[in-house]
């Protein structure tokens, strides 16, 4: 797909994708190189990472794989640090895109499930944006360093054997605003998006196997998922100065998924 943005519209600017290395992160990560960035990518598994490197170096887009795990302050610290060691003083843009999740009902989901899925999406964005935050204050972006925290859509209401996800989604959303409000001043704008369905990624197949064309026939816009490029296209936007007055706030991007209810 052809961004519609310019390509040079993040040149000179460092971004850092947690959750980099695979599925909505590695487009983002690509997209966010493809418009001038260079992108660390975070993730647990090496050979997943070095993969990821190299098709985003094929591509053209300097990158550099970040092992380690956002539930660790220390990975967190070492990322930022790398990147500053590598590319000067330092980060423009912060993509919160590390997630975990499964399908389970409230009675089989043990403490220890819903203590692990929040302390990935929900202490992992607090942890690494707080480590990454002296950083981001350093950037010299003239529309300020932007945070992007990927969210979700399954906590507005509720969804079906999504309590631990639905509640660390709407954490994050709640950090999301908090850390605007108290960054602002420092040039720092925080802003989430929350994707609906997307085509061919591990949410699709994890919570909605088999499920793909019911799951497309409540999708208002045109009964069609998203794409990958949805998402990483809003990323884009929202860390380029076309949003720099944009702080604070969780786009969504889910084609009115969200908001479906049958035909009387
Ligand atoms: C019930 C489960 C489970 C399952 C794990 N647990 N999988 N419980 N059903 N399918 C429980 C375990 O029994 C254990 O509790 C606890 O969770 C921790 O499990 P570990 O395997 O030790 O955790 P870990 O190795 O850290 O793995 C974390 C994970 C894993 C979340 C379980 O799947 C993961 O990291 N996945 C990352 C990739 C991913 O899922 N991406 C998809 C994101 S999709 P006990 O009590 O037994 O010790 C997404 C989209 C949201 O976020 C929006 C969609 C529209």
């Amino acid at each position: 797909m052809e961004s519609p943005f310019k390509p040079e519209i993040l040149k000179n600017r460092v971004a850092l994708v947690t959750g980099g290395s695979s599925g909505i992160g590695l487009e983002i990560a690509r997209q966010l190189g493809l418009h001038g960035a260079r992108v660390g990518i975070s993730g647990r598994r090496k050979d997943v990472l070095d993969a990821a490197v190299a098709a985003l170096a094929a591509e053209g887009i300097t990158a550099v794989g970040l092992q380690g795990d956002v539930r660790s302050a220390a990975s967190c610290e070492g990322w930022v640090a790398s990147l500053e060691e590598r590319w000067g003083p330092g980060l423009d843009v912060l993509v919160n895109c590390a997630a975990g999740n499964f399908l389970a009902t409230a009675e089989e989901l043990t403490p220890n499930g819903f203590k692990t899925v929040m302390e990935i999406d929900t202490l992992g964005t607090f942890t690494m944006s707080r480590a990454a935050f002296p950083a981001l204050r350093r950037s010299t972006s003239p529309s300020g360093a932007s945070v992007v925290n990927i969210s979700a859509t399954l906590q507005y209401g509720a969804t079906w054997w999504q309590a631990h996800a639905s509640a660390a989604k709407s954490a994050v959303d709640s950090l999301t605003r908090s850390l605007a409000l108290e960054w602002g001043e420092f040039g720092v704008r925080v802003n989430g998006v929350a994707p609906g369905p997307i085509d061919g990624t591990a949410g699709m197949e994890k919570l909605a196997p088999g499920a793909k064309e019911f799951v497309q026939s409540t999708i208002p816009l045109r009964n069609q998922m998203g794409r990958k490029w949805d998402i990483a296209m809003a990323v884009v936007y929202l860390s380029s100065p076309a949003a720099a007055f944009v702080t604070g706030d969780v786009l969504v991007v889910d084609g009115a998924a969200w908001m479906w209810k049958p035909k009387l």
